[in-house]
């Protein structure tokens, strides 16, 4: 492995956050209301964020002199829309005025526009199972195309839809909490297809209606794993096929060719086509398969490798495996073609000791891809400022910058400005 490389310009790079996570004090989405209930750990809350709703303005000065030179964030939809049907002028000023600071400081972004939260009005017909599920997000991101489209030109739809249908219907970890549901991660799933299908069409008839300037680009970013047989035992390949299946596959089908495939279903429901103008893709770890003889678990459990080194493990304990990013990356590529987005990837590394190996191991990739053609044209490290971690609360440190939750201060960690010079030169030598 060489000593030093060189990224190309066209390669942007910057990081990623998502409002839920870091904006504290919103009352109206389900996330504050799942922390009510005790559900987030440590009985910590989503209220709290990192405060970066009334701090954006010194946020998007930091991300400026720490060189990015693109972000992904999300906007809360309980902020625009807190009772359902009445647009709130205040979320919407809140967030132009953040676009404005950004484009002004020459940092490019990328909106999503659901991140595992929604409002709890949403959540309370039944949130994606509703009949009505579709329809209301449709809706929301009409209003939002329509609102913030001129400032904005590129939108991921949804995030980790399969994360997302996993850890609310299977795992009980987001809300609702639902436990091994396979039919309403089914039911869930297909709805979002369908949602991300129309989301693409109508945000880009908006824009070309509108004449808003910028190349339009709407994708999603989806969570894809390295997922491997533990041994040759043939549960194990089974299972390990199956979740890739099931967690992978559905998913590519669906929301980049517009494919409803089984168990969601068949044919085209939003015509033939590719529905994605990017291939936005969170990446961080390998997962091995372990047979199970447990139909519940699709015959095999997911495992981390029980013969890697502490070093190759991050601070939740996942394998750190630079190499499954450039494998992912050629997969998609060979497949459809489309310039890839790095969304997220990032480390939990509350010492700072890994995270700058971390980034230039996975830059290295990058470097790699690059080099064998293939169109590689963001990187999004996760994440900006160290963020609650869903329902792990704030205990794992994935950002760049430090947060100090007694008082909200920030600190770039050492990588952070290691980070900040590989931005601006793209000239990378390793510690
Ligand atoms: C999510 C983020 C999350 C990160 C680290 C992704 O699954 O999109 O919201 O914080 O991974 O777990």
């Amino acid at each position: 492995m060489s000593k030093s490389f060189e990224l190309p310009k066209e390669l942007l790079l910057g990081s990623a956050t998502a409002a839920t996570q870091i904006e504290g004090g919103d009352v109206n989405n389900n996330w504050y209301h799942w922390s009510l209930a005790g559900k987030v750990g440590n009985g910590e809350s989503s209220i709290t964020g990192a405060d970066h709703y009334n701090k954006y303005v010194e946020d998007v000065e930091l991300l400026s002199e720490l060189h990015h030179e693109c972000y992904r964030m999300s906007i809360e939809w309980s902020r625009i829309e807190p009772e359902q049907g009445k647009w709130s002028s205040e979320g919407v000023e809140h967030y132009r005025d953040e676009f404005r600071r950004l484009i002004q400081k020459g940092i490019k972004p990328l909106v999503t526009l659901h991140h595992f939260s929604c409002p709890q009005w949403y959540q309370e017909k039944g949130g994606w199972l509703s009949e009505n599920a579709v329809e209301d997000f449709i809706r929301f991101v009409k209003f939002s195309v329509e609102t913030f489209g001129d400032q904005i030109s590129e939108w991921c739809t949804i995030n980790e839809p399969n994360v997302f249908a996993n850890d609310s219907y299977m795992d009980g970890k987001y809300p609702p909490g639902g436990h091994g549901d396979i039919a309403a991660y089914m039911k869930v799933t297909k709805r979002m297809v369908i949602a991300h299908l129309k989301s693409y069409k109508l945000i880009h008839q908006i824009r070309k209606e509108k004449g808003f300037a910028g190349e339009t680009k709407v994708g999603f970013a989806h969570h894809i794993a390295i997922f491997e047989p533990l041994n040759s035992h043939p549960l194990a390949k089974l299972g390990c096929f199956l979740s890739d299946y099931l967690f992978h596959e559905i998913h590519m089908k669906g929301f980049v060719e517009g494919k409803l495939v089984f168990p969601l279903g068949s044919g085209y429901p939003e015509g033939k086509g590719i529905f994605c103008d990017f291939m936005g893709i969170n990446y961080y770890s390998r997962h091995l398969f372990k047979a199970s003889y447990n139909p519940g678990n699709l015959f095999a459990t997911p495992m981390v490798d029980p013969t890697i080194p502490e070093s190759s493990k991050n601070d939740l304990g996942w394998e750190i495996y630079p190499e499954g990013l450039y494998k992912v990356c050629q997969r998609t590529w060979k497949r459809y073609k489309l310039p890839i987005y790095i969304t997220e990837n990032g480390i939990p590394d509350e010492k700072d000791e890994k995270r700058e190996k971390y980034i230039i191991d996975h830059l290295y990739q990058l470097k790699r891809l690059l080099d064998d053609g293939i169109k590689v044209e963001r990187y999004y490290y996760w994440s900006f400022l160290d963020n609650l971690e869903w329902n792990d609360g704030y205990g794992p440190r994935f950002g760049l910058v430090e947060v100090d939750y007694s008082n909200m201060k920030r600190k770039p960690r050492p990588s952070a400005l290691r980070y900040a010079k590989i931005c601006r030169t793209k000239k990378i030598v390793r510690p």
